[in-house]
């Protein structure tokens, strides 16, 4: 029942995974063509990027219909048949759902006997948007300015508003209805404003500790502590299917004890994502540090399900940033986020070990620069990776010296590692328990096993007992 427990997600960002009608974007067709791919590998679940439909000003993440899929994807019909294929295959789908904001073309915003269900004043207070600048727009028609913690085309909804809520539970339903795991909740730590829309205050160094600095201390327009009554509220409707539903959330905070609280006390969020681990230099001692703070802050609670993660579709790959491209290092990478106890979450193309991909200025799709990590999946070293027979929407990467086809048939690659890193990864059992290790290596035991990260060779070992 409680599969996530030991869990390896595979997050698929749709627009690059697969595209089977050539018109350059991956859709839900293509996703379902490839799910052999998935279920070789051994992924437990898929959590798909936002398919609803959207303007695709932040790629999905500015939804304008929560319960239409975006026609570039696909249909509903789609959806269902993913469920279904994936199913077949052992393989649980979880959809994005972004509660935060809308798009700002979304019939609500538009809607004058809704402006109540967004956060309006008549004076911007200080709030700098997540993306830079400040996180207030003037709304000529209606004379007060809106509050957008994301792009001006994402206005926030107020989710004081008990209409908000109510409509929102209707959204929830309605996916788990068709047989979604459960979803990935898009800043999943912010719905809440604060109610008086105070300042914030300077940000101190210690705030300042994600590759987007933000100037300020985020307190009163995120982390709010009325947000846990929303994820509490979502717990209980996923609680209430069979079998029970998934809440994987978005939270960005730096200390252990934060990240824990948004478990709750097992009824909140069942997988919290931890950017502090994400973001940590890639060198024992800190990995270390951030691995065994968090296990310590989460206890040994029965729904405490730590989550690891190296790569996703808005930071550089690891590959890159925590590699520098180097194979022994990718490999170290994903032993240790195969081997550390709890559910981890692999970014398309990490299985292979994809990197950053420069995109000229010309190219650029992402109004903050995301593109380099949001490139087409590499299926095969033939013209546009076999992700597409049309243009790709964004460049391809070095496909032909590193795709899933050429991996395929090698047993040495970083596939076949990842894949057996995978099985590994289930027949693990027992907690971390740190082991001496010599400088520049981080050694650690689960039951009978210990795994050996040697920083400085570079190498992984593991041994079984
Ligand atoms: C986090 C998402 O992962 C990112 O892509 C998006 O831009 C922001 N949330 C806003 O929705």
């Amino acid at each position: 029942m409680t599969w996530w427990r030991n869990a390896v997600l595979y997050q698929v960002y749709v627009r690059s995974f697969a595209d089977s009608n050539d018109d350059g974007v991956g859709d839900l067709p293509g996703l379902i063509s490839r799910l052999d791919h998935l279920a070789w590998l051994g992924v437990d679940a898929i959590w798909c990027t936002p398919i609803t439909a959207s303007p695709d000003r932040d790629f999905g993440y500015d939804v304008s219909d929560y319960l239409a899929v975006q026609p570039i994807f696909g249909t509903l019909d789609d959806v269902r048949d993913l469920v279904a294929e994936a199913g077949r295959r052992g393989i649980r789908v979880l959809l994005d759902l972004v509660p935060n904001h809308t798009s700002d073309r979304h019939p609500w915003f538009r809607d004058p006997s809704r402006r109540s269900w967004y956060v309006w004043s008549d004076r911007p207070n200080n709030w700098v948007s997540g993306f830079g600048g400040s996180a207030w727009e003037y709304h000529p028609g209606v004379g007060r300015w809106y509050l957008h913690n994301f792009l001006k085309e994402q206005p926030d909804l107020d989710w004081w508003n008990e209409e908000v809520r109510a409509e929102f539970d209707r959204i929830l339903r309605f996916w788990l209805d068709l047989g979604v795991a459960g979803f990935r909740v898009d800043v999943a730590d912010g719905m809440v404003k604060d109610r008086w829309l105070r300042d914030n205050p300077p940000a101190s160094p210690e705030d300042e500790w994600t590759p987007r600095p933000r100037g300020q201390r985020f307190v009163f327009n995120r982390y709010r502590p009325e947000t846990h009554e929303v994820l509490r509220r979502w717990r209980r409707i996923a609680d209430a299917y069979r079998p029970p539903r998934v809440l994987l959330g978005e939270v960005m905070v730096r200390e252990p004890e934060e990240w824990a609280a948004y478990y709750g006390h097992g009824d909140e969020l069942h997988l919290v994502t931890n950017f502090r681990f994400q973001f940590a230099s890639f060198e024992p001692v800190s990995l270390s540090e951030v691995v065994e703070a968090s296990l310590a802050a989460l206890g040994d609670a029965p729904w405490a399900v730590p989550l690891w993660h190296g790569s996703n579709h808005d930071f550089s790959r690891f590959p890159t940033r925590w590699c520098h491209g180097d194979d022994r290092l990718v490999r170290l990478a994903l032993t240790m986020l195969l081997t550390l106890p709890g559910a981890c979450i692999l970014y398309q193309g990490d299985e292979i070990g994809m990197e950053d991909v420069p995109v000229p200025p010309e190219r650029r799709r992402d109004p903050v620069g995301r593109d380099p990590e949001r490139t087409p999946m590499h299926w095969s070293g033939a013209v546009n990776a076999g992700f597409t027979g049309g243009e790709p929407w964004l460049p391809l990467g070095d496909h032909r010296s590193r795709n899933v086809a050429d991996q395929r048939r090698d047993p040495g690659s970083l596939l076949h590692l990842t894949r057996g890193l995978i099985r590994l990864k289930k027949r693990l059992r027992g907690p971390y328990e740190r082991q001496p290790g010599g400088s520049g290596c981080w050694r650690y035991r689960r039951g009978s096993t210990t795994v050996e990260l040697d920083f400085e060779a570079p190498a992984a070992r593991i041994a079984e007992a």
